[in-house]
């Protein structure tokens, strides 16, 4: 007789959950494009994070007057109460800044909680969270530098108001350039990555949005996830010295340790976002400063994990060169959070794309492997 024990996929590797228009990541070319248009393109000077919201949102490149709409949208948007800002400020007082800003979002959440009556609303909420989250996290930064609250400046482009709050320095123009290419950089990866399809998940129970943003935040938390940027850079700070590099990653590898930074269930060549990173990291990376040893050991740490690794088709992620990009000054502890703003398009367009689809909840099945049915033992007879 046969029995109907579905069969385990670990992992979900290579189940689809989704149809999706939004991004397509193609492992083998090793290409990454929004709507059609590669990340390389997307990432050159002058772009600006506002157009590639409108672009997930609505399909097509904007022209100016809708660039100008998102903009002025995305402006009005960001506004936070004066109870919101202090929430988030208590916030990274306590934690981790990626969890203060998880709790953040999660308080965005309205009193009610019957979001499919409002499904009319999903792009507004959505542009308000992408606008928010930006907004929480450079006032996460500001609390957890024990600087005051500023709050963003009229004019003050998405990328801008970010790195001001975070750093809390005007950003120079060269910067500025960084930040806007890591945000569009990291705003979007298809919707089977851990975080997306969590949202995907959240969102079929029909959770209103800041329900939905907040456990994506905290799917992209985790080390296996977006937590390797983070990790990276540790490990770098870690091996301090370039020269000894070489010596300390081979043992490393010895020992089964895993490299952050490092290894994609989908990409099995170099990821492309590394290497529009790469070419930032040559921009601002100066010769003679502690970024450069990083950048140096980066390296280092490609070349050695590659000759052992490559041939499993094991090659560097995006997390192995985002921390040294990140000197533009992001603590070290903000690189995730900056991650989850920049994320959080993505998160939000996948959202709609979800209810737009027909949203079917999520409710797979389990290969159950417990004990058989058994009667009951009352406690005196235990
Ligand atoms: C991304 C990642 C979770 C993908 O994992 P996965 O597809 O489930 O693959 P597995 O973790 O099962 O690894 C498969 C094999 O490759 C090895 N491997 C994978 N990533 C590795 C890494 N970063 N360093 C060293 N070995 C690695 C594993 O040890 C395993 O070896 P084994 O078969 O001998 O046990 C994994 O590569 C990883 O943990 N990378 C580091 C964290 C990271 O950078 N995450 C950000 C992703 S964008």
């Amino acid at each position: 007789m046969t029995t109907d024990t579905p069969k385990l996929v670990p992992g979900l590797e290579g189940v689809p959950i989704a149809e999706s228009a939004l991004s397509l990541v193609n492992g083998q070319a090793g290409r990454l494009t929004y709507r059609g248009y590669s990340i390389e393109e997307l990432t050159q000077p002058g772009v600006t994070f506002e157009e590639i919201v409108a672009l997930l949102y609505d399909g097509e490149l904007p022209n100016a007057a809708r660039v100008q709409e998102i903009t002025r949208e995305l402006e009005t948007e960001r506004a936070l109460t004066p109870e919101q800002v202090q929430f988030a400020r208590s916030a990274a007082t306590l934690t981790h800044p990626m969890f203060a800003l998880q709790a953040a979002v999660a308080a965005l959440g309205p009193r009610d909680n019957n979001f499919e009556l409002k499904v009319e609303t999903a792009t507004k909420r959505g542009i308000s969270l992408i606008a928010k989250t930006g907004h929480l996290v450079g006032v996460i930064a500001e609390a957890a530098a024990g600087r005051p609250y500023t709050g963003p400046k009229p004019g003050e482009s998405h990328a801008e108001m970010m790195l001001r709050m975070i750093t809390g320095k005007t950003p120079s123009p060269e910067h500025l350039r960084v930040m806007q290419a890591l945000l569009i950089l990291q705003a979007d990866h298809s919707a089977g990555n851990a975080s997306t399809f969590t949202t995907r998940v959240v969102t079929s129970t029909k959770a209103e949005p800041e329900a939905v943003a907040s456990a994506a935040i905290g799917a992209l938390s985790g080390p296996a996830h977006g937590g390797a940027n983070e990790h990276s850079l540790r490990l770098f700070l870690d091996i301090g010295d370039p020269g000894g590099a070489e010596a300390k990653v081979e043992r490393l590898l010895d020992d089964k340790y895993k490299i952050p930074g490092f290894g994609h269930r989908v990409y099995h060549v170099k990821d492309p976002r590394s290497k529009v990173i790469q070419v930032l990291a040559a921009e601002v990376v100066k010769a003679g400063t502690k970024e450069h040893d990083l950048y140096q050991i980066a390296l280092t740490v490609e070349k050695v994990a590659t000759d052992r690794l490559g041939d499993r088709g094991l090659f560097p992620n995006v997390d192995l060169f985002s921390g040294c990009v990140f000197a533009i000054g992001v603590p070290i502890d903000f690189f995730m959070p900056a991650f989850a703003a920049s994320r959080m398009a993505g998160w939000m367009v996948n959202m709609r794309e979800q209810w737009d689809s027909g949203n079917r909840l999520f409710r797979p099945a389990q290969v159950y492997t417990g004990a058989p049915d058994r009667p009951f033992v009352p406690l005196a007879k235990r």
